[in-house]
């Protein structure tokens, strides 16, 4: 089969590097197709130099836009490329700017179009992620659920032919690098840090970083936070720019362009009195490493939330509903929104908990992608 992946966000960085491997060992061509949504080094390079993933065939150096100029950049710039290729299947991941473009563009070809990481819902409209993802589940021809939670949301929508539950690509992600992670990455040493000792945070969701308000109040309870003990916030670009903008903090360029020796990391602590880190975007293993040691996650990322529930570390998502309702079983993950109060709360209720891994079967998602790519040919 021909195959080409449509990836562009850090996250599908992660999701294509087991699937890639996969589809290649099972003797399908790949097109790997970048667009250009993530372009900084911290964003992109690092994930496939780390990683080893294959560089990409095509790269469409779309980078940012308002979401409909974003999106509509991508679709022009991927119809070419698809018409040259014609491809046996289009692949596409997540529930990015740069899945929908390469739904839309394929179904318009009348491509086959495959989507990894189906059936997700928040059940919130006003997220881009849900548009994406509703839409770019309702293109597909073959749709890869990681959870039977995904699957029954599907069905519920009419679409049942093509899905199949095939376990979750990030799980299988994390195990692998993981290991790479505890004999490459010297984080914990570089920020003078013990396992346990300090909380890790990540925010970058439009719905939060676009709120005065709701940044204000996941803001005001870090700083709080921090009095206590350390508080770690690799900063997204997205969010960079919005601190920025609201004079939270002068020092954040330097996140941007880092001016240290080799090895260093540029830590920028705004607030006198509190050990609030702000860190550039990391990669993934550094991040990974960083995960496992933490004493509390607090983030809008689904993928965090995810794992945090698979290394057992306590987590605090700073938004009102999650996709991964998984996770909040048995309060290992907690909805606290970004009222200070409310996420204050749910910390104290975090801390009583221990750590404790949860014991997974370990993931075959991107074999069993591969080999159904291989079945279903409907071109
Ligand atoms: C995107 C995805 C989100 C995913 C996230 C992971 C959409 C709608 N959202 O959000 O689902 O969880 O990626 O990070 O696709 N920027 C840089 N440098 C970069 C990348 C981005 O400066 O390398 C800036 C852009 O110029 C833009 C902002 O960050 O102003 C946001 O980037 P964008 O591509 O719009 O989406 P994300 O917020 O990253």
């Amino acid at each position: 089969m021909k195959i080409v992946s449509i990836v562009g966000a850090r996250p599908q960085f992660i999701k294509a590097w087991p699937v890639s491997r996969a589809l290649r060992q099972a003797g399908h061509t790949e097109i790997l197709v970048h667009t250009g949504q993530h372009y900084d080094d911290a964003m992109s390079r690092v994930f496939f130099e780390e990683l080893g993933l294959p560089e990409p065939d095509v790269n469409l150096g779309i980078g940012s836009g308002s979401h409909g100029e974003q999106t509509g950049r991508m679709l022009v710039a991927l119809e070419p490329v698809l018409l040259q290729h014609r491809p046996d299947w289009v692949l596409v991941y997540g529930d990015t700017n740069s899945t929908l473009a390469g739904a839309l563009a394929a179904a318009k070809l009348h491509l086959p179009l495959a989507h990894v990481e189906a059936g997700l819902r928040s059940f919130n409209k006003r997220m881009p992620e849900e548009i994406n993802r509703v839409l770019t589940d309702h293109c597909s021809d073959l749709l890869f659920c990681p959870t039977q939670t995904a699957v029954e949301n599907l069905a519920r929508e009419g679409i049942t032919r093509g899905v199949h539950l095939v376990g979750d690509v990030m799980h299988e992600a994390l195990l692998e690098a993981r290991q790479i992670a505890a004999q490459r990455s010297r984080i914990l040493d570089q920020l003078g840090l013990e396992p346990r000792s300090y909380f890790l945070v990540t925010v970058h969701r439009a719905e939060n970083t676009d709120e005065p308000t709701r940044l204000a109040g996941i803001w005001s309870a870090l700083t709080e936070l921090a009095r206590e003990r350390p508080v770690l916030f690799p900063v997204h670009p997205r969010t960079r720019k919005v601190l920025t903008r609201l004079g939270l903090s002068e020092e954040l360029a330097h996140l941007r362009e880092p001016d240290c020796a080799d090895g260093d990391l540029p830590v920028v602590r705004p607030v006198p009195g509190a050990d609030l880190r702000l860190l550039p975007p990391l990669g993934y293993l550094d991040m990974l490493r960083l995960t496992e040691s933490a004493r509390v996650i607090l983030t809008d990322s689904g993928g965090l939330q995810k794992e945090a529930w698979w290394l057992g570390v306590p987590c605090v998502t700073l938004r009102d509903e999650t996709e991964w309702v998984e996770t909040l079983a048995h309060g290992a993950n907690v909805l606290a929104g970004t009222e200070p109060t409310h996420i204050e709360r749910a910390i104290s209720r975090q801390l009583a908990r221990p750590t404790r891994q949860n014991p997974q079967v370990p993931a075959r998602a991107s074999g069993l992608i591969a080999t159904l790519l291989g079945r279903n040919h409907l071109s």
